[in-house]
């Protein structure tokens, strides 16, 4: 039985007063959250990170947005994994569709990372997607089916089991159109397909998130689905109200 996971990604929002005020002021809500059997996260800047580490109630999941593959050395304005271990952060979302867009994050990239970060017992949060040409065109599930295949490249089964994938359609990022359930359902159900002649039957065992534009009024559709195990929230996520909200719409 795969656990419901939210997890909101604050992108490039909020100073660190603000991150304060969210740890402080979420803590009923993730109780409510995790006494029903739901995981919930939020997903800081690095110069946050450690500020919700200090205040976020016991339980909720605290991610970064990215890692460095390598441990240490001359990789100006990265982060490394040893340094978010010492801090107690142990979730890193990978591959997203504005770090590959803006940063030139490719899925080898991601493959380097997901392996340094379940070698230190750590969770991926790998993400996938196609941009609106590719959905026009009917090519989703070949774009998105490659981008598994590199980013998952020679992990184990035991390790595949380990991460977490969201499927973010780059067209329903922040824009308000946000994939219908059938929509969503049927690239995620294709993803597990994919997962399972990669990896076997574990794949049943692997969350799969949606992402894009969920809302507190949207995300319980996307639970109606048998393959759509939670949500990956930009917007959403920030304001205390919405959050519990999209909390609210995932226990429902
Ligand atoms: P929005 O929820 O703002 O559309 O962002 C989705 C997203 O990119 C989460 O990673």
């Amino acid at each position: 039985m795969r656990k419901k996971l939210l997890l909101g990604n604050w992108k490039m929002n909020k100073t660190p007063s603000e991150a304060k005020a969210f740890a402080e002021g979420c803590g009923e809500m993730v109780g409510y959250a995790i006494s029903h059997g739901i995981d919930v996260g939020v997903a800081p800047t690095y110069v946050c990170l450690q500020t919700v580490v200090e205040h976020a109630p016991k339980g909720l999941i605290i991610s970064a947005q990215n890692v460095s593959q390598y441990d240490h050395g001359a990789y100006t304005g990265e982060i490394s994994i040893p340094m978010l271990k010492e801090i107690g952060v142990s979730w890193v979302i990978l591959g997203h569709s504005e770090r590959r867009t803006y940063d030139g994050e490719t899925s080898e990239k991601c493959n380097a990372k997901i392996k340094a970060l379940l070698d230190n017992g750590m969770t991926p949060v790998y993400c996938c997607g196609e941009s609106l040409e590719t959905f026009e065109k009917g090519e989703t599930k070949k774009w998105v089916a490659e981008q598994i295949r590199v980013g998952l490249e020679g992990l184990t089964p035991e390790q595949a089991g380990k991460v977490v994938i969201a499927y973010e359609p780059i067209w329903a990022i922040g824009t308000g159109k946000n994939a219908t359930k059938e929509i969503a359902e049927d690239t995620i159900g294709f993803i597990r397909r994919t997962l399972r002649e990669m990896f076997g039957f574990v794949a049943d065992d692997i969350r799969i998130l949606y992402g894009g534009s969920v809302k507190p009024n949207n995300i319980a559709e996307y639970m109606e689905e048998p393959d759509i195990d939670g949500a990956l929230v930009g917007g959403a996520s920030l304001a205390l109200d919405s959050y519990q909200g999209l909390i609210a719409g995932l226990v429902k």
